[in-house]
């Protein structure tokens, strides 16, 4: 595929989170990748190309007309692709890239997309060793990766149990919105999809994977009151369980949102899917975005051990997804990646590779607590991901999640938690602007 006449292209690059994937890699691609923007406007593509300032070439396809897609997917090594709701526009694509072996990333976070995908395309992408990656942005690389980068603080070989816990702000651009009403009313087809999917998927050997729903509950790791957040993560880490040998014999992953400011959240949902908020096109301004910020922990249990771990980055929507599909693009133009084909996660389909460039990138990968056993105690280390150590004084560890022995919500405190640090820690996270990262300059890969 190395001599195709694209090694990248941008489908959907005049949207609004296409034009920041589009900034992103005409800052960070390397000077010889050889990309190009695509959409079905010429004239706004033209614009967006001279105002970024590059000579990239402009392509014209249109989701509605699969000839010209097929075009671009037979000239293309990688296709990222921005044109959403996926449910309405996606399938074409997906279709021209299981058909040529073209690789494909998307920022759907539509389960109904991802299951009609994998029924329809995956048998075909798999004999055309086409890697078809599904929600390539916030929805799901943070809890995706973070799952996998919490897997490998953990023993080999045993049962792993993983509950991420997110606290976010940040406000929805208009294809978000539009992709939020059309699920809502789609309910019973997301349903009935995922139940077909799960009939069609082939056992794995002698391994099991769960993901639960979990209950709303006070939880002491982050200091706040928690409640399941059912989005399309879930399905990701379990098949990226499925995917990898490394989650165990038998593994388990339940998150949750953490409930900050439950009136603001209800609020921005109900007007979201109400349709209110920003139109097609448009998004959060560069001052809202940089007042935006996520963070994600994780803690893990195998083998006797837990251990703590935390994704966290700048804006979620836009700033770091853009990061997160530009960094994708590049992977699968340019990576050593594992031979796999089909339908994938982003963990099973670039692990490693999109890890560190993620990291490089500045989304932070954190051990909080190294993994520890139930005895564990003195001096422990706050260490990223890069393996750089910081020595920290701790206190006990234990086995059992406090909050599931059913102890009311306990002031937080030094000892309320194995790592001594976390009072200040679970202080920082419910500040979350201190860990806000722009893109820094570096080498580009
Ligand atoms: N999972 C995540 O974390 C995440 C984050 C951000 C966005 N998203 C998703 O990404 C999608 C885009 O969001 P957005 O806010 O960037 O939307 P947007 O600004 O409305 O952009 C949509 C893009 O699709 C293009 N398009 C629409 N119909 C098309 C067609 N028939 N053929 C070719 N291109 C067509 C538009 O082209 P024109 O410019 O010519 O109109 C535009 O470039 C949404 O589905 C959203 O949910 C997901």
């Amino acid at each position: 595929m190395s001599d195709r006449e694209h090694e990248l292209v941008l489908f959907g690059a005049t949207g609004f989170t296409g034009a920041l994937t589009a900034q992103y890699l005409a800052r960070f691609a390397p000077p010889d990748l050889r990309w190009a923007l695509a959409g079905r406007n010429r004239e706004k593509l033209e614009r967006l190309r001279e105002e970024l300032g590059t000579d990239v070439p402009v392509l014209v396809a249109d989701a509605g007309d699969p000839d010209s897609l097929r075009r671009v997917a037979e000239a293309s090594k990688v296709i990222l692709t921005t044109v959403g709701p996926y449910i309405r526009y996606g399938e074409p694509l997906v279709a021209a890239c299981a058909e040529a072996g073209t690789h494909y990333g998307d920022l759907t976070g539509e389960p109904e997309f991802a299951d009609l995908m994998y029924l329809r395309h995956d048998a075909r992408a798999r004999e055309t060793g086409a890697r078809i990656v599904h929600c390539c942005g916030f929805d799901s690389i943070p809890s995706d990766l973070g799952a996998y980068f919490t897997v490998k603080q953990l023993p080999e070989g045993v049962p792993i149990r993983i509950e991420g816990f997110l606290r976010v702000h940040g406000r929805p651009s208009g294809g978000t919105a539009a992709t939020m009403r059309m699920m809502a009313g789609r309910l019973p087809k997301i349903v009935a999809t995922a139940r077909r999917r799960r009939r069609a998927e082939p056992p794995v050997d002698g391994r099991t994977t769960h993901r639960g729903a979990g209950l709303p509950h006070y939880e002491r790791a982050v200091g706040a009151w928690v409640m399941p957040l059912p989005v399309i993560d879930l399905e990701i880490v379990r098949r990226s369980a499925r995917a990898l040998d490394r989650y165990g014999p038998d593994f388990t992953y339940r998150h949750y949102v953490v409930i900050d400011q439950p009136g603001a959240m209800a609020r921005q949902l109900w007007s979201t899917v109400r349709g209110g908020g920003p139109k097609p096109g448009e998004g959060p301004s560069p001052e809202e975005r940089a007042e935006s910020w996520f963070k994600y922990t994780f803690v893990g249990e195998g083998g006797g051990r837990r251990v703590m771990t935390e994704v966290s980055g700048g804006d979620p929507g836009y700033d770091e997804t853009s990061k997160m599909l530009g960094e994708t693009g590049m992977c699968l133009a340019r990576d050593d990646l594992p031979e796999r084909s089909g339908q994938l996660t982003p963990a099973a389909a670039m692990g490693d590779a999109l890890l560190a460039r993620l990291q490089r990138a500045g989304i932070k990968f954190e051990v909080l607590q190294p993994a520890l056993t139930s005895e564990s105690s003195g001096n422990r280390s706050r260490r990223s991901a890069d393996g750089e150590a910081e020595a920290q004084a701790t206190t006990s560890s234990s086995l059992v999640h406090p909050a599931r022995l059913g102890h009311p919500p306990p002031p937080l405190s030094s000892d309320a938690w194995p790592s001594g640090s976390l009072a200040a820690k679970t202080e920082r996270l419910g500040r979350g602007a201190s860990h806000r990262r722009r893109p820094a300059d570096r080498p580009r890969t």
